[in-house]
């Protein structure tokens, strides 16, 4: 209701006996949520880490525990002066956003296969100001790509192809969910290209059943320091490897 008439919740209660201009309109939304479309699809707006993002159908709608992957990154990072970042598979934006907003001197390579994508995480970098800090490329992993990073860091997809997810993901693309006839395929991607970049650092999401073939894969690599943490429901949800010193 509050989208619907563009007036804040406030107002609402304010104008309880107020006629509503386009009822039609409103019911076409109520429509639409009843059949699980997710209401940030809705209202093309998402909250994530207290600010509201552009977001729009397909395009991944971030989620709050990728709040962890930003914080625990920006633990790492916090002490490097001039950091170089890359980003595979940016989506909406929120994590390179975030990275730039909360760390000075920092410069971003933001990449995806999406266009909507990009264009979207575009929007947002513009709404937040930090257009001069991110570059985005459209392309896969960091394909094209030849400079340098310090970190590489990424929120994948990691759901297996054959899991069967429940309706309200129906509606996001499934190039963003996932990740393989196992799932994990792609993180094993970033990991090997991580070793071949020779970052310090890599930051990952993952799915809650990954820690042990990460774990396992990442040291049949030689890759011998890493933590993997936890999401708020206590759940394995990404790691932080250190590659070298
Ligand atoms: C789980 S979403 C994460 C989006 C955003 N970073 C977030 O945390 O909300 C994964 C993103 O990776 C992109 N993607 C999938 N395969 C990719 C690849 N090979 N290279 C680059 N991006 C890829 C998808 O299009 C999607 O936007």
């Amino acid at each position: 209701m509050s989208y619907h008439v563009g007036k804040d919740n406030l107002y609402l209660l304010l104008h309880d006996n107020e006629v509503l201009k386009d009822p039609k309109g409103y019911f076409n939304l109520i429509k639409r949520r009843s059949l699980n479309e997710p209401i940030e699809y809705i209202t093309n707006s998402v909250s994530f880490y207290s600010r509201e993002f552009f977001i729009k159908k397909g395009v991944l709608i971030p989620r709050p525990e990728t709040e962890i992957l930003i914080d625990k990154t920006l633990k790492v990072i916090q002490k490097f002066k001039n950091i170089k970042v890359a980003e595979i598979g940016v989506g909406s934006g929120v994590i390179s956003i975030m990275l730039a907003l909360l760390k000075k001197d920092i410069k971003i390579v933001a990449t995806d296969i999406s266009k909507e994508a990009i264009e979207v995480a575009k929007i947002n970098a513009k709404r937040f100001k930090v257009e001069d800090k991110i570059t985005f490329v459209k392309t896969s992993f960091l394909d094209t790509i030849k400079e340098d990073f310090d970190i590489i860091i990424s929120n994948p997809p990691y759901i297996s192809n054959y899991f069967e997810i429940e309706k309200n993901l129906t509606y996001e693309p499934k190039r963003a969910l996932f990740g393989g006839k196992i799932g994990d395929e792609i993180l094993k991607n970033i990991i090997d290209l991580a070793i071949k970049k020779r970052v310090k650092f890599l930051a990952c999401e993952m799915g809650y059943d990954q820690l042990e073939p990460l774990k396992s894969y990442m040291i049949q690599k030689g890759v011998m320091e890493f933590e993997f943490y936890k999401d708020l429901s206590s759940h394995d949800r990404g790691f932080i490897a250190t590659l070298r010193s």
